[in-house]
């Protein structure tokens, strides 16, 4: 819910200043926020972090994350950050953070609002926000907020464990658990596509609806983060947060008002009726799989087990295909597939949502069968929606052929999608909490996953089966077959 004005003013606070992220993601997004006029003057950026850096480093840090030169705007842009070396276990860093802050305040006309991004290993999460309590860095005549990155904890019972420590200096409405998913342009789309449509509302069930297909691949490998990745795999890099959170968004029911309660209220609900999967059955549901060397766009690329910092041994699945089922009314009977994975043929995103067959079928296509009416949302790189029709062949009387509807939201020149962390972080600063993941969404997504990842724990049978550059292994193909479908490679 919007709660705060047009051009929120408070001070950011990046723990994790030199890191990856912040380079890559946050810098960047504040600049456009900056550019675009969402944010005034009246902000200032703190970055905390343990190397001795001084303020004029972390400005150039800055210059060279947005790739700008040395022009007025950039300067002006820069000045308004500051670094602070901090040592997070020390009660006198976050003195000195106070007393910062309540400068930078005076200096740009900040009523006294913070936020304090989490952007780093996520072992401090918790020691960080209870000193920001203890040491009076939280107690403002303002807002604070606490935004949090991935991963919120490791299974069920460390997230529970780490969300009480936080929770004993935060309460659940300033805490901003980010999916960087729901910040995309297209996974916030599938809301407006269901609801604003009046032709595919009705159409949104058992009823008519035979599957739907969840893809979210990867060509790249584990680059420099195997020592992250060794202990998630990509059950818990990808499914617990962002394939769950567009699984949620996909099968809800339509929320009475469009707040972060009502939306947060349905999707909590769809995972409430997610069947959990015993763990004798995991193997019926889920596939597991790990990268062999391989070709992508025409080099040759190793083995999971040969990448840097990946144990040789290792057990650590880059691949997950899994069926979900959601006992309610609604979706009895209806398998959502899902699968991601590293070292696939492409980076893409995408949703299909295949229709059933109409009840008399008086055409046929090229291979007897005519094909199903297909819903393509697209995530990521392209933009938009396909629907694949059919529609007369020339000539053939009784012969239907496949056509499609095409609309592409970010192929014209002018359009300028904004980057997901830039969306979330000017969410946050105005207060609306609806793109982030409240801890029942977080909780009841780990409790899911839980038996799948204790039963793989368990069996150390894993290595390499599917090619670098493929779609997976065979099995996940087997999955869909074995019920009569196909992931739609399109
Ligand atoms: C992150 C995962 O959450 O999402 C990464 O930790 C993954 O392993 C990334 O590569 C994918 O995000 P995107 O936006 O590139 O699809």
């Amino acid at each position: 819910m919007k709660t705060d004005q047009k051009h929120p003013k408070a001070v950011i606070v990046i723990f994790g200043a030199t890191g990856d992220l912040a380079k890559r993601k946050l810098y960047p997004s504040i600049h456009r926020l900056y550019k675009n006029g969402q944010i005034g003057e009246e902000f200032a950026v703190v970055g905390v972090g343990r190397r001795p850096w001084s303020n004029e480093d972390l400005r150039q840090t800055v210059k060279k994350s947005i790739s700008a030169g040395g022009d007025k705007h950039t300067d002006d842009f820069t000045s308004h950050f500051y670094y602070h070396p901090f040592d997070v276990t020390n009660p006198s860093s976050y003195q000195e953070l106070k007393v910062l802050l309540d400068q930078l305040e005076l200096t740009y006309e900040i009523p006294n609002n913070r936020m304090f991004y989490l952007a780093m290993a996520p072992e401090f999460f918790g020691t960080i926000a209870k000193s920001l309590k203890s040491e009076g860095v939280t107690a403002t005549t303002g807002w604070s907020r606490l935004v949090i990155e991935k991963p919120f904890g490791h299974d069920l019972p460390s997230a529970k464990e780490l969300n009480k420590e936080i929770r004993e200096a935060f309460t659940e409405d300033q805490i901003y658990r980010i999916d960087h998913y729901l910040g995309k342009q297209m996974v916030q789309n599938i809301e407006v596509i269901r609801f604003a449509n009046a032709i595919f509302e009705p159409l949104w069930t058992n009823r008519y609806i035979s599957n739907i297909q969840i893809t979210s691949s990867e060509d790249l490998g584990v680059e420099d983060r195997a020592r992250y990745y060794e202990t998630s795999g990509a059950l818990r890099d990808m499914v617990q947060n962002h394939i769950l959170q567009m699984v949620a968004l996909l099968a809800m029911e339509p929320p009475i008002k469009l707040n972060t309660e009502e939306i947060r209220s349905e999707k909590v609900k769809v995972l409430r009726a997610l069947r959990p999967i015993a763990k004798e059955e995991v193997d019926q549901y889920f596939v597991r799989g790990q990268y062999q060397a391989g070709m992508i766009d025409g080099s040759p690329v190793p083995a999971y087990p040969e990448e840097q910092n990946v144990a040789p041994d290792s057990n650590t699945e880059t691949f997950v295909s899994g069926k979900l089922l959601i006992d309610n009314f609604r979706w009895a009977g209806v398998p959502f597939y899902i699968r991601t994975g590293k070292r696939m043929k492409e980076k893409s995103t995408k949703i299909v949502v295949e229709f059933k067959e109409i009840p008399m079928n008086l055409y046929y296509g090229n291979e007897k069968q005519i094909n199903p009416n297909l819903l393509v949302i697209h995530i990521q790189p392209d933009e938009g929606i396909t629907l694949y029709l059919n529609a007369k062949k020339l000539g053939g009387a009784a012969h239907a052929q496949p056509i499609k509807l095409d609309y592409c939201s970010n192929c014209s020149d002018e359009m300028n999608t904004p980057e997901a962390y830039e969306k979330l972080i000017h969410d946050c600063l105005l207060g609306d909490a609806t793109n982030f993941a409240h801890w029942d969404e977080v909780a009841l997504s780990w409790s899911f996953v839980d038996s799948i990842s204790e039963t793989w724990a368990s069996n150390k049978t894993l290595s390499p089966n599917y090619e670098a550059g493929s779609m997976g292994p065979k099995e996940s193909d087997d999955l869909l077959s074995k019920d009569g479908f196909q992931w739609w490679n399109i």
